[in-house]
Parts: structure tokens; C-alpha cells; sequence
């Protein structure tokens, strides 16, 4: 029997990729698992969709020569404002690869998913999309909020919004993820401030007190991944302390990582910090389960979740193209292999339960 082909969808430009390290790592891993594993983008289809070209690590530079289709696909496009992008959209709605992972829409139609599942209610921030009449109305609500763009990642654009008895703190990360902060009395000076500051449409969320840590924000992120039966599993989770007086935990805003027992117990202790665990851990298998439901089959999720200073869980953000690095910077080498490996287990479940399911489809297609 040949071997079974995953190909990898990301963006590329000549022989650079978004993401080298981890795709040298991911096709490794599937050479040991038994699978060809190569790296393409949109631009390397051939018309017929039968051939592809593909790119595979070649000493420190990569190499390129022609596959055959695919029996499956994991899509890593990850999102970028570029015209680029558009394009990956157009291919992913028009060809007809079989798909580890579907789609995921923005921050807000996402909420609005979860929202219509009861379940997911106990873990999930108010939300709203931002208008002034939202605005005014979460205000008066919440002392705390933040205000983010829909497509945003990585801490950009967010703005923090605190009510106080000044008036309004605002503290924000801008396109290049820089710190702003500003100081306004008045609520119509606050909407034109808002109003000048976004670029795209922004979500307005209710603010958590995530200060575990004091003056930090800090969060969870979890991994959850399909395993080689079709299942899913938690690999592992870490927590973010973010840099001070920030107002995000990202990494790449200057956050540190950190073990989760060790920060849930010295500030719950032992017995509530296991409870918070278990139900971060129902959180996530939740999450997935409603999110398949309405997006189809997902490979992954990065899930941010918020633990507030009474110990209640919040899901901040599901991400369905993560990163795993935290692990390797909680020196836990075993999971961060294991959350390489993972994907391309499951990759190698789908090919065996629809063998050849694809190859007939695009030769009907002809
Ligand atoms: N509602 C909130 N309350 C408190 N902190 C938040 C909230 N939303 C976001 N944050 C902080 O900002 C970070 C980035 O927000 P997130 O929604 O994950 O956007 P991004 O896509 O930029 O990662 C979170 O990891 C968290 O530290
Ligand atoms: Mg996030």
C-alpha cells in the first residue's frame, strides 16, 4: 500500500513559510508516523487538482518537486489583512481537498455560536458587537470591558476600558502590539477616541479580573487536539503571565509562562484549584463539541481561558490555528512533541476510516 499523503496548507512566498520551525518539526514527525508530508499553498494546485507542488525541508533551505493529491489536508493559513489571504479564502470555499479542519468565522459570529448553546452559558463573558448604544449599555454594566477587533490576534488592537472615579483608564496595543494609555472624562469624548482607534469592527467584552498575580494579567491557554482514533483529548495547558501593566497575557506582548497547578495552588490551594482545573478541562471538551457542531470537523483548539481572582473559569478566545511553544517554555518537552505529533495522528485516522474517498471525487469531478 502507498503511503498516505497529508499536505499542509500555509502561506509562502518563494521559499519562505509562515511558521518554518514548527513545519520542520510536524514533517518529521510524520515521516516517523509513516506518512509523506509536505507544505503548500494555494498558488502550488494544478488546475486538475490532481498534482501539487510541494515543499519539504532540504538541510537548512527547503526543496520543492510534484506530489499526488493529498488524501488529506490540514489547513495552517493562518489570518493576515493582505490580499493574499483573500486568496486562500477563494481556494478553500472552491477546491475540493478533504479537510482535517474547517474554518473558523471572527470573534464575534464565534460568540454568537456559543451563545446559542445552553451548556456553554456558565463560561462565557458577556458580549457585544461595538456601537455607542452597546457601548453605553455594557458601561453601565460593567466597570471593566474590553473592546477588541474581530479579526485581531496576538493582543493587537485591544483596548482595556476601566470606569474609575477619574473617569475613563484606557490602556491598549496597537497594530505593532505598542502600549497606549489614555485618561477621558467623558463618555462622548470616549466614543471618539474609540471611534478614531479601531480600524475594523471590534467586539465589546465584559472585562475579568484576572489578576492573579498582582497588577498582572494572567491566563490559560489549553490545548485540545484530535488523537489518532478521531478523538478528542487535552494535551496540556500553561498559564500566561503577562507583562506588568499590561493589559493582555499574549507571549509576544512580553507575558511568561508558567506551570498551571503551581499558580492555581499557591493562590487557591490544593483542593479548589483542582476543582478549577476539572472545569476548565469540561470547558474545553464543550467547547469543541459545540464548535464542531456548527463549524464542522476541527483538528485543534487553542482555547484562552480566563480564571478570575474568585476562581471562576471564563473562555476569553478559541483559536483554531494555535501555537504549542508554551509548552517547550514550561520545559515540558514530552507534550510539546506530543501536541506535534497529535495532528498528524489524526490526519492518518481520517485517511484510514475514507481510503480513497477523494481521489474518486476529483475524477468524477473531471
Ligand atoms: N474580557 C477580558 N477580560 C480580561 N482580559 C481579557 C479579556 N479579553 C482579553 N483579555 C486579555 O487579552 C488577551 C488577548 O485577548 P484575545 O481575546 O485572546 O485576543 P487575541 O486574538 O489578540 O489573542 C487575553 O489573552 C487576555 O489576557
Ligand atoms: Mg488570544
Amino acid at each position: 500500500m502507498r503511503r498516505p499523503v497529508i499536505g499542509i496548507l500555509t502561506w509562502r512566498e518563494g521559499k519562505r513559510f509562515a511558521e518554518p520551525a514548527y513545519f520542520r518539526r510536524l514533517i518529521r514527525a510524520g515521516r516517523a508516523l509513516g506518512g509523506t508530508v509536505f507544505l503548500f499553498a494555494p498558488q502550488d494546485v494544478s488546475p486538475s487538482g490532481r498534482q501539487v507542488r510541494g515543499f519539504v525541508p532540504d538541510g537548512r533551505s527547503w526543496k520543492a518537486r510534484v506530489f499526488p493529491r493529498p488524501d488529506v489536508v490540514i489547513d495552517r493559513y493562518r489570518y493576515k489583512p493582505t490580499a493574499a489571504f483573500r486568496q486562500y479564502v477563494t481556494f478553500r470555499r472552491t477546491n475540493g481537498f478533504r479537510y482535517a479542519n474547517s474554518r473558523l468565522a471572527n470573534k464575534w459570529k464565534v460568540h454568537e455560536v456559543l451563545r446559542r448553546d445552553e451548556r456553554m452559558h456558565r463560561w462565557l463573558p458577556e458580549a457585544m458587537l461595538y456601537n455607542h448604544k452597546h457601548l453605553r449599555s455594557m458601561l453601565a454594566r460593567h466597570r471593566l470591558l474590553y473592546l477588541k477587533p474581530l479579526n485581531g490576534t496576538g493582543g493587537r488592537g485591544i483596548v482595556r476600558l476601566e470606569k474609575t472615579a477619574e473617569g475613563y483608564r484606557l490602556l491598549a496595543r496597537n497594530k505593532d502590539r505598542a502600549k497606549v494609555s489614555a485618561l477621558i472624562r467623558r463618555i462622548p469624548a470616549l466614543l471618539r477616541w474609540i471611534d478614531r482607534w479601531k480600524t475594523e469592527k471590534m467586539i465589546i467584552q465584559q472585562g475579568l479580573r484576572l489578576d492573579l498575580v498582582p497588577k498582572r494579567s494572567v491566563d490559560m491557554r489549553l490545548l485540545i487536539q484530535k488523537d489518532g482514533n478521531g478523538r478528542w483529548s487535552i494535551t496540556g495547558a500553561g498559564m500566561r503571565v503577562g507583562g506588568e501593566k499590561s493589559a493582555t497575557a499574549n507571549l509576544h506582548g512580553g507575558g511568561k509562562a508558567v506551570p498551571v497547578e503551581t499558580l492555581l495552588r499557591s493562590r487557591f490551594g490544593e483542593q479548589r484549584a483542582q476543582e478549577i482545573i476539572t472545569d476548565c478541562e469540561q470547558l474545553a471538551y464543550q467547547t469543541a463539541e459545540t464548535i464542531e457542531q456548527h463549524f464542522g470537523r476541527m483538528i485543534e483548539l487553542g482555547l484562552d481561558i480566563g480564571i478570575d481572582v474568585d476562581g471562576r473559569a471564563w473562555l476569553i478566545e478559541v483559536n483554531p490555528k494555535p501555537g504549542r511553544e508554551i509548552f517547550r517554555e514550561l520545559g515540558m518537552p514530552q507534550v510539546y512533541r506530543e501536541a506535534i505529533r497529535k495532528p498528524i495522528q489524526y490526519a492518518l485516522y481520517l485517511i484510514r476510516q475514507h481510503p480513497g474517498d477523494e481521489r474518486q471525487s476529483s475524477q468524477a469531478a473531471l
